[in-house]
């Protein structure tokens, strides 16, 4: 099976910071994976690489087996690539509807906003199409990036802590979208909460000081004994 995203040897360096050191892991078609690891550990920095934000300083990126190194970022949506950021990144003078509609075009993907706006209704959104984003709560700031990546019809999906700031309520109800959406999209899902992770995800990558430390299923990772030491710790585990 070829996977759908490949990272090989993938450095970055920032002056004399090594956000990246030397990775290689890949991510399966259809597959939920999650990137783990603590505070600073290069999780975001493999998501600026994979999406054309930063070109590595050194290794390959490739999408479906192409060599996708160095490309821009709009290019790379319109290849099937789209993130979430931590800080959502939305237009302020743009509604909820517009944000979504913006998003499927400049995607190259117009058929996509109708359904963007069905998954906004599956997830509360439905009555604040006509909001702008200084309207809307934390929790549904953060619902409105997930469906705005989903609108540019991205075939690898990639979540930088989208449930940070929701309730439990509302981490359930995402997590129900996003599998939904599993069976046709390939998600890569960054998430500090271990019981999160533990359920969305059937396969993990642990990065710990830029360095991949480990990679497994969940049960794997949870009794992975460089994983507890260098990042879960005996408390949150036995909570996972
Ligand atoms: N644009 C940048 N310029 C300089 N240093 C950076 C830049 N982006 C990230 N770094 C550094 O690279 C390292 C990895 O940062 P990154 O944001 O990828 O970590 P992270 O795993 O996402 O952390 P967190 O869980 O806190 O979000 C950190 O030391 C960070 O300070
Ligand atoms: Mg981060």
């Amino acid at each position: 099976m070829i996977p759908i995203l490949r990272l090989q040897h993938v450095t970055q360096r920032f002056g004399g910071v090594v956000a990246l050191d030397d990775v290689s892991f890949d991510v399966l078609p259809g597959q939920i994976t999650g990137l783990i690891g603590p505070n600073g550990s290069g999780k975001t920095t493999a998501f600026a690489v994979v999406s054309g934000f930063l070109r590595p300083t050194e290794g390959r990126v490739f999408f479906e087996g192409r060599d996708i190194t160095g490309v821009q970022p709009h290019e790379m949506t319109r290849l099937g690539i789209a993130r979430t950021f931590q800080t959502p990144q939305l237009f302020t003078s743009l509604t909820v509807r517009e944000t979504l509609e913006v998003a499927a075009s400049a995607a190259g993907n117009e058929k996509g906003f109708e359904g963007a706006l069905r998954t906004a209704s599956d997830i509360g959104l439905g009555s604040k199409l006509e909001h702008l984003p200084g309207e809307l709560t934390t929790a549904d700031t953060r619902l409105l990036e997930i469906v705005k990546v989903f609108a540019t019809g991205a075939r690898l999906v990639l979540l930088d802590e989208v449930f940070a700031g929701l309730s439990s309520t509302e981490i359930d109800r995402t997590a129900q979208v996003i599998r939904r959406y599993a069976s046709e999209k390939s998600f890569v899902v960054i998430e500090h909460r271990m019981r999160a992770v533990m359920a969305l995800c059937e396969y993990i990558h642990v990065l710990v000081y830029g360095r991949l430390a480990a990679s497994g299923e969940p049960q794997e990772i949870t009794s992975n004994p460089e994983v507890i030491a260098a990042y879960l710790g005996a408390e949150e585990l036995a909570h996972a």
